[in-house]
């Protein structure tokens, strides 16, 4: 990995936006990797901006790597703004794009993040109700945890 994308991943997860549960919700998405074991929980929050119903906020938990914090971090805040369509829209490259590009094997990193919107924004209105969902540690020791699949590492 570059110098300069170390020290962006450093910067962002030595002051990472967005974490946390968000309980008024209006999605919530999950995926865990096949690859290494990580998981993703995202949160989004839609609010009306001049006819338009965009994101207004989104936050995050998981139990990832630190190119996983960091792609979130800045992610929750890239999408703010857009509406679900535009979001969805998004690659976990595009979503990664304020650190930069990623090497090869931390692609799967931001495929993470990508799974987690796309999760929550393809399921939009929730129909896992945050409130009721559970946790993201019980979801990893439960079989029924979400799973897709991600590009395996090089
Ligand atoms: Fe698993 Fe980065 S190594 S998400």
């Amino acid at each position: 990995m570059s110098d300069d994308l170390e020290d962006r991943i450093q910067a962002a997860i030595q002051n990472p936006q967005n974490i946390g549960e968000m309980s008024d919700a209006d999605a919530v998405g999950t995926v865990g990797s096949e690859s290494c074991g990580d998981m993703l929980r995202m949160w989004v929050k839609f609010k009306e901006e001049n006819g338009r119903r965009v994101i207004d906020k989104a936050t995050f938990q998981t139990f990832g790597c630190q190119t996983a914090i960091a792609v979130a971090s800045v992610a929750t805040e890239l999408i703010r703004g857009k509406t679900s369509a535009e979001a969805i829209a998004l690659t976990g490259g595009e979503l990664a794009a304020p650190l930069g590009a990623l090497p090869p094997m931390k692609i799967h990193c931001a495929q993470l993040v990508e799974g987690a919107l796309k999760n929550a924004l393809s399921g939009e209105p929730a129909s896992e109700a945050p409130a009721s969902a559970p946790t993201l540690l019980e979801q990893m020791s439960t079989p029924t945890g979400l799973k897709i699949k991600m590009q395996t590492p090089l």
